[in-house]
């Protein structure tokens, strides 16, 4: 393990007003976003519509740090045959691989979930470096219900994290570790205060037993927000205060950084809890994003599946990139939107 190497891909996925971009659907989840707007999910359509994104050259040069790919997408090329991990490369931003393979239910515990993948993974991540993988990522799923998340939910999912972690170290990729606490339900703020802090004493556990180095990694965790059927929604900066709180209590400031996901918030939402939680600084490490939905929604409704859209989609993509670029150093203000309306 090189792990300066390692130090300055991680510093640099978090570099100042940049974040990342999470275009790593499973084939089963594009077509879903697909099937929202009306277009059939094929390879060729997936390849356009993520060409279309990593082409705003100039959305990606000063706000796109990386870019997290799915399997497909790290062996196709582009329409002029140029393959699609050298034109993000080009835009100056980072490739990455998703190397999950997605979640299964896990035995004696209902409702609960662990993420496989982890068989074979030594021998997947240097094939994804001979394609141009400088990081991976790995999403563990935790739920919020009555009785839920178990201690043994996660355990085994803090194990597998530090073991896809430690992996990807000892190939020379950098671990983005993702422990999602999910948002969908309807418990209140403090509940998901309570569960992330859980959640993430029990990974950084893990990786510190399994000899992660901490200066060599990204974490990709939640922010605290209430489940999205809450009756008691919170402010952004309640929002911005417990998030911090949570994140200071748990989070060594050997980390290089963290970008946070989504995980179903509205695009302003995300863009506006990001912001709150800058102001809140200065921070142990720098904040930004790694955004799914909340960097892809507009551009997916204005883009539609036509090629006369292309220009309009890739206008809706650079604007989310630019207002989350702008909340990861704490400048972004709600005004902005408007007057790009
Ligand atoms: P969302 O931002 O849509 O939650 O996706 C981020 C991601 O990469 C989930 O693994």
């Amino acid at each position: 393990m090189n792990l300066s190497a390692l130090n300055k891909i991680a510093t640099a996925m978090v570099a100042p007003g940049r974040g990342i971009l999470a275009a790593d659907e499973s084939t089963s989840t594009i077509k879903k976003r697909f099937d929202a707007i009306g277009v059939e999910s094929t390879a060729d359509t997936r390849r356009d519509y993520r060409e279309l994104m990593f082409r705003s050259t100039d959305a990606m040069a000063k706000c796109i740090s990386g870019v997290i790919l799915y399997d497909e997408t790290i062996r196709q090329n582009a329409k002029d045959g140029t393959p699609l991990v050298k034109l993000i490369a080009q835009a100056g931003s980072i490739p990455g691989i998703k190397v999950d393979k997605g979640t299964k239910p896990l035995p004696f515990c209902p409702g609960e979930v662990i993420t496989e993948g982890l068989d074979g993974l030594r021998e997947r991540l240097v094939d994804y470096r001979s394609l141009g993988a400088k990081f991976a990522k790995w999403r563990a799923v935790i739920d919020i219900a009555p009785g839920i998340p178990s201690y043994d939910c996660l355990l085994t999912n803090a194990h597998a994290l530090a073991r896809y972690a430690a992996l990807c170290q000892e190939g020379d990729i950098v671990p983005i570790v993702e422990p999602e606490v999910l948002m969908d339900r309807d418990h209140d703020i403090d509940r998901c205060a309570t569960v992330t802090e859980w959640v993430l004493k029990t990974v950084f556990e893990q990786l510190y037993y399994q000899k992660v180095a901490l200066e060599g990694m990204v974490l990709k965790p939640n922010m605290v927000v209430p489940g999205m059927k809450s009756a008691k929604q919170a402010s952004a900066t309640e929002v911005a205060e417990k998030t911090v709180r949570a994140l200071k209590a748990c989070v060594p400031a050997a980390v290089p950084g963290i970008a946070f996901l989504s995980g179903g918030q509205s695009d302003e939402d995300a863009t506006a809890h990001l912001d709150a939680i800058n102001r809140l600084g200065p921070l142990p490490w720098p904040v930004t994003f790694s955004y799914g939905r909340a960097l892809q929604h507009a551009a997916q409704q204005a883009w539609k599946g036509k090629p006369e859209n292309v220009a309009a989609a890739q206008r809706a993509f650079s604007h989310r990139a630019r207002m989350n670029g702008l909340a990861a150093q704490g400048q972004w203000q709600a005004d902005l939107e408007r007057k790009a309306a």
